[in-house]
């Protein structure tokens, strides 16, 4: 799947325009991606980044990183994803960047998702739903989100987030109401942020097939 990420990373260049601050999400696609927007840090004013990760790779490509404090409105988003359904709803933050991603996402005019066929999907859930919690609630949300969905939280031992927070992987949920259950998961107490991107949907899902698709 390393060249169809590729594929993926390389056509959402082009909607990369002169002058622009991109946001720029985290992952192995997203590798791609910041390898690619390299040929054109010349042209471009920035990147806002959505992990230290992230920041690290565009630093060593000369990229400038901006804060997303002072970069206002961006006009492009570009991330990779876990799953993706029909209505470009997604799950995200199996690299532990959902919250950052999550912002970065709502501050965009044209969030753009690239993956890989295999991220597709009729219903999302088969990949573990990742959410962001305070440590000091880890368990009162893990037994919340078992009351209200009869899934199975697994918390993600060892991982701390970046914003030092811990990450519990929800696994067994079916979500055909991808907007509902973030907006109840998001109701939890100790809940920072859910890796279900319903609310705020991709705008453009480009997939990395030859020649690449663009939905
Ligand atoms: C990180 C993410 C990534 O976009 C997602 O995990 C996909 O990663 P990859 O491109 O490596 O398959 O949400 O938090």
């Amino acid at each position: 799947m390393t060249e169809a990420k590729r594929i993926a990373a390389e056509k959402a260049i082009e909607f990369v325009e002169d002058g622009m601050i991109v946001g720029v999400g985290t992952g192995s696609t997203v590798a791609y991606f910041i390898d690619a927007l390299a040929g054109l840090r010349h042209r471009i004013e920035g990147a806002v980044s959505s992990s230290d990760q992230s920041s690290a790779r565009l630093r060593g490509h000369g990229i400038e990183v901006i804060d997303l404090n002072n970069a206002g409105r961006l006009a492009l988003y570009v991330d990779g994803a876990d799953e993706c359904d029909p209505r470009k709803c997604l799950i995200k933050g199996g690299g532990a960047a959902l919250t950052r991603e999550k912002i970065i996402a709502e501050a965009s005019d044209k969030f753009i998702c690239i993956i890989d066929p295999s991220k597709q999907v009729d219903v999302l859930g088969r990949f573990p739903l990742p959410v962001e919690v305070i440590p000091m609630a880890r368990s009162l949300v893990a037994r919340a989100i078992v009351a209200a969905t009869g899934a199975q939280p697994v918390w993600r031992e060892g991982v701390e987030t970046d914003n030092g927070n811990w990450i519990l992987d929800v696994h067994g949920l079916r979500i055909t109401e991808p907007l509902v259950l973030e907006r109840e998961l998001n109701q939890i107490p100790g809940v920072v942020s859910v890796g279900l991107f319903a609310r705020r949907p991709a705008d453009v899902v480009i997939v990395g097939s030859e020649p690449p698709t663009v939905l």
